[in-house]
């Protein structure tokens, strides 16, 4: 895979803006599809202590062959962990068989924006078992909280997204504060044939969901499919070979408007 380009984060990360998502993965399943998807060429790979796959993702990751510090690590804490952080960060790490995580995330915010726990998330990071820190499904305001009462801002907002979700003032929020924009669930919450994306796609002799994915890369959005189908797995990572221009970009945003 060539040229996917990268988010820099604070903690001198660089993360590819195409990840492999591995919700609903488990076992010799996820296992087949991480390595199927290293082979493809993703260099970036979102597990979490929920998706209790993490122990499968770290063997992949081994296995492989691919270089450790050629492949970007998430995982994340579930809000019933809120209250053990540095317990559920050192497990995390015993599954994935790693000493420290590329960008460990907030999973939800845990009732209000959760500033202790943020607290505890930065010094896990300064202990260097988190590269970079950052959240998920957090609103701005819930951003704004953590980053006032510590002074240091979330890296990476990873929250649902996709052209159906668009929304030009939460993008640009979050590249006024330097937060990179994450998104989950672009397929899912995408009408693979709405006739927007089959004009596009055919303009490109590329298929919708790769016309999803590349809208998301234009836009300097992080996106994480998640497949467990190998060829799927390989077409939803060949998104570099071809780009959307600003007026391709504009027809899939509107997709947002119905
Ligand atoms: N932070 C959070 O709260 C949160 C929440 C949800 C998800 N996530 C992360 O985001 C990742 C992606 O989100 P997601 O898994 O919810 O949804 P998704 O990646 O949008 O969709 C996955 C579904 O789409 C299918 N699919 C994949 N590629 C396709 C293609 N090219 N054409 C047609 N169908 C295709 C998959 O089927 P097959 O597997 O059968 O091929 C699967 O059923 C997750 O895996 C997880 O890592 C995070």
């Amino acid at each position: 895979m060539t040229q996917i380009p990268t988010a820099d984060l604070p903690g001198g990360g660089r993360m590819p803006l195409l990840g492999f998502g591995t919700w609903q993965l488990s076992g010799r399943q996820c296992y087949d599809a991480v390595r199927t998807a290293l082979d493809a060429g993703y260099r970036h790979v979102d597990t979490a202590t929920m998706y209790r796959n993490e122990a499968e993702v770290g063997r992949a990751l081994r296995d492989s062959g691919v270089p450790r510090d050629e492949v970007f690590v998430t995982t994340k804490l579930p809000p019933a962990r809120a209250d053990r952080p540095e317990e559920t960060i050192a497990a995390s790490l015993d599954a994935l068989g790693l000493d420290r995580v590329d960008l460990w995330l907030v999973h939800w915010p845990p009732g209000d924006a959760g500033v202790d726990l943020w607290r505890r998330f930065l010094a896990v990071r300064d202990d260097g078992r988190a590269r970079d820190v950052g959240v998920s499904n957090y609103g701005l305001a819930q951003v704004d909280e953590v980053t006032r009462a510590t002074g240091e801002r979330p890296a990476v907002n990873q929250v649902p997204w996709a052209p159906s979700r668009y929304d030009a003032a939460v993008e640009q929020g979050h590249r006024e504060r330097g937060v990179a924009l994450e998104g989950y669930s672009p397929i899912k919450n995408t009408d693979l044939g709405a006739p927007v994306l089959h004009e596009v796609a055919d303009a490109h002799g590329v298929t919708p969901a790769q016309v999803v994915l590349r809208w998301h890369l234009e836009h300097g959005v992080a996106v994480i499919p998640k497949s467990a189908t190998p060829e799927r797995i390989a077409a939803n990572a060949a998104i570099a070979g071809f780009s959307l221009s600003a007026e391709e970009v504009a027809r899939v945003d509107g997709l947002a408007r119905g």
